[in-house]
């Protein structure tokens, strides 16, 4: 047991975070009485805004919570990339607060391009990005928000090292935002309309997720690592398995893992659509804490862990109660796991290594390994890079060099410091590799590859990330990219081959020699703690200060600031005509593309001109075309363009699961800021069914499913019921009378999921209005 003292700012033994997450637990206990939580259950339920409402109502008394309740919840805070925060910012700032009602942090991490190396590409990156980064930097100085710049690490590195603490619920702008729950915390990816709703202080809704257990036997081979684990289980489960779940790990090979190499899996979660992953707590977490400076936390979380609740509530234990209930079980033995190859295009296509060399044979994949990149927020603990470093040693005394282009990132300064003090980083670069910037780069499609592999050219690469879409790394939708442990990309690296195993296979030396790998080792953190690295890039931290000018530019391309959306009418909507019917899938790619515009994430104005830009029209099979009233012939966003300006409201009409894939709240402003007022479909996505009535957007979907085929583009659509429904909180019907050019009119019914609380962002005009009346 450690000595406890208490803390100045609350009189307590405990510190305020946990005084309050102390008190909130007693709540859940109470309203829970004698029932068995898991790990994440406690800690979610305990950031409850109101404990009873969210765990009481629709769960047959608090039996039936998961799948269920709609959970209000109170975060302690919230982390943003570079690329999400600027809107997040303009939202924010519509608000008008003088600072944000948690503790938030921005990370300069996305925008950096990979080419030459660390210091050339960083000033490359700074100069082509300055607007933003100046941006970004004053808002954080306004608001009280620490600001980490460019080259200073990747988000959820960063947040790892400095944030993240056992029993904290935070939001990140970042889907691979759960990295964080290998320190325990429950860390969930959201988008920028759902941060601003934390920032402002308002709670943050969640459909109680269920939880899938993952228990973990055995302990880890030698040339296994913990990145295996998540590779395998994305086999498993495919890359929906996931979705509405919190993967809870647990067992006593948990014992067994670095804290590194648990926030590694809990980042691949994503991977599988889950929620959210969370480990226990356990002795590599405390480790991981006093390597990074924080003692203190250390001592806080074992004193929490003991601290006398009352006679009825037990302490809170950074672990499930025991005998608590999974939705799904599933379980491995660390001990019987293999090397994984994941790929190419999707993170769920797994192959042992065993089977690896003769899948790539069979499927005709590159044999010739082009390139080999290590590191980013997925793989570049102390552990991933000294183990790799033990290889390279092994190589060079073999007069061995890699075959591949190797490429190295390390995910924050505090990392690549630790790792240049140590000699590490000196092993890679001697072996030939390329040390990249602390940031994203190539992990994001921020690559350019200097090995003149052109765009089209079929080709393999290899990479320790965690994400392997078509295009995802260098923009090229034929580079076949496989995901895997830095290990197993190293190695492969040196051979220069897919199809080279290891464990079994040796290399031969300029002098003719056999060679095999040594099965890797490496230290799971420095002896002595972590070093902070170069001040420039340490992290901006201080109080708001409201002199500070947020600088944006009124001739910015990049970044505009937000106009509030009007407000919804005082009786039906009338007049409305449909821009253009589509077919087929619509994704919040097809509705609002990444790439090339991504650097206009911040401004809504100029990113608008991709709105549904990849949308194929149902009625003549083109992609990208609407026509007008007078049968003129127009992109979909030009049309909307010219509507917008002649101030004629619109909706799209649509077919099954509408908006699927990612939570990119564009897709919803931008055809909100065109002057869409509904969008009605067959079937929609649920999260983006949310954001649009987030942001004023009235999503209906059809009572029959036939009537998509009666209404086209350019008739005139009426609604009927719409305005009663949302003064009545989401009761009742909606209809929409159609009026065709002919002359012809018929009523098409139609469903809607408005709560009362969407209710009311709709009215507003968007939940951001009502957020700002309401602060
Ligand atoms: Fe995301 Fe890769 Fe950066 S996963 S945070 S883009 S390093």
């Amino acid at each position: 047991r450690i000595a406890a003292t208490r803390h100045h700012s609350t009189g307590s033994l405990l510190p305020p975070t946990y005084q309050k997450l102390h008190n909130k637990y007693t709540e859940v206990r109470r309203v829970l009485d004698g029932q068995r939580l898991t790990l994440a259950e406690k800690i979610l339920y305990s950031h409850l805004n109101n404990v009873e409402e969210s765990l009481l109502s629709n769960t047959a008394g608090g039996r039936d919570i998961r799948g269920k309740a709609n959970l209000k919840l109170n975060p302690d805070r919230v982390n943003m990339q570079d690329a999400s925060a600027q809107m997040a910012l303009l939202q924010f700032m519509s608000c008008n607060l003088p600072q944000t009602a948690v503790p938030a942090s921005i990370h300069c991490d996305h925008l950096i391009v990979g080419e030459r190396g660390a210091e050339d590409d960083l000033l490359a990156g700074i100069k082509t990005n300055q607007e933003v980064f100046d941006f970004l930097e004053s808002a954080a100085k306004r608001y009280g928000i620490d600001f980490w710049p460019p080259g200073a690490g990747i988000i959820h590195q960063t947040v790892l090292e400095n944030y993240a603490l056992p029993g904290l619920m935070m939001l990140g702008t970042d889907s691979h935002s759960p990295n964080a729950g290998g320190l325990c915390t429950v860390t969930i990816g959201v988008g920028g309309a759902d941060a601003v709703e934390a920032l402002v202080g308002a709670p943050w809704e969640l459909k109680a997720p269920k939880i899938l257990g993952v228990r973990l036997s055995g302990q880890l081979n030698d040339w296994v690592s913990p990145k295996d684990v998540i590779l395998h289980l994305a086999g498993l489960l495919t890359v929906r398995g996931g979705t509405g779940y919190i993967v809870e790990y647990f067992g006593p090979g948990v014992e067994t893992l670095s804290l590194t190499g648990q926030a590694t899996i809990c980042n691949m979660g994503a991977e599988i659509g889950a929620t959210t992953s969370i480990f226990p707590y356990t002795e590599a977490s405390a480790r991981y804490l006093h390597a990074t400076r924080r003692a203190q936390a250390a001592k806080d979380a074992e004193v929490f862990q003991n601290f006398p609740g009352s006679t009825k509530v037990a302490p809170f234990q950074f672990k499930a109660d025991e005998g608590a209930q999974y939705d799904e079980l599933i379980e491995i033995n660390l001990s019987e796991l293999e090397p994984h190859i994941n790929g190419p295009f999707t993170p769920d296509l797994s192959t042992p290594l065993s089977k690896f060399k003769e899948t790539v044979k069979s499927e005709n994949w590159p044999e010739k390994l082009s390139a080999g990149l290590i590191g980013s927020c997925t793989n570049s603990s102390y552990e991933d890079m000294t183990r790799v470093e033990s290889m390279l040693k092994a190589a060079e005394e073999a007069g061995l060099k890699p075959a591949a282009d190797f490429y190295i990132t390390p995910g924050s300064e505090q990392i690549r410091a630790t790792l240049e003090r140590d000699g590490t980083l000196e092993t890679f670069t001697e072996a030939g590799g390329i040390v990249l910037s602390n940031a994203c780069g190539p992990c994001i499609g921020q690559w350019k590859r200097q090995d003149g592999v052109e765009k089209g050219t079929p080709n393999a690469i290899l990479t320790s990330y965690n994400r392997n879409f078509r295009g995802r790394n260098d923009g090229n939708p034929d580079t076949m990219n496989f995901l895997a442990s830095p290990e197993i990309v190293t190695a492969m690296a040196f051979a220069g081959s897919t199809t080279f195993n290891p464990i079994t296979d040796s290399l031969t030396t300029p002098d003719g020699k056999q060679f095999r790998f040594p099965a890797p080792q490496g230290l799971e953190g420095p002896e002595t703690p972590f070093v902070e690295g170069k001040d420039s890039l340490k992290v901006l931290s201080q109080p708001p200060s409201a002199n500070v000018e947020i600088a944006i530019s009124p001739s910015s391309e990049r970044l505009a600031l937000l106009d509030p959306f009007d407000s919804f009418p005082s009786s039906d909507l009338t007049g409305l005509r449909v821009l253009v019917k589509v077919t087929g899938k619509c994704t919040t790619d097809t509705i609002s593309a990444a790439g090339p515009w991504l650097k206009y994430k911040g401004h809504l104005p100029n990113i608008s001109a991709n709105t549904l830009n990849t949308a194929v029209n149902a009625e003549t099979g083109e992609v990208n075309a609407a026509y007008d009233l007078d049968g003129s012939k127009h992109t979909i966003p030009e049309l909307a363009r010219r509507w917008k300006e002649a101030g004629r409201p619109w909706l799209i009409v649509a077919e099954h699961n509408y908006g699927e894939g990612s939570a990119r709240e564009h897709a919803a402003l931008q055809p909100r800021y065109l002057g869409a007022r509904i969008i009605v479909c067959k079937s929609f996505a649920r999260i983006h069914e949310t954001n649009l009535k987030k942001q004023g957007v009235v999503p209906l979907t059809f009572a029959d499913e036939k009537d998509y085929d009666r209404i086209g583009a350019g008739d005139e659509v009426d609604t009927v019921g719409l305005h009663e429904m949302l003064h009545s909180g989401g009761q009742g019907e909606v209809s929409l009378r159609v009026k065709k050019e002919t002359g012809e009119e018929f009523l098409v019914p139609t469903k809607h999921a408005v709560s009362k609380d969407h209710a009311g962002f709709i009215l507003a005009g968007s939940a951001l209005n009502m957020l700002a009346k309401g602060v």
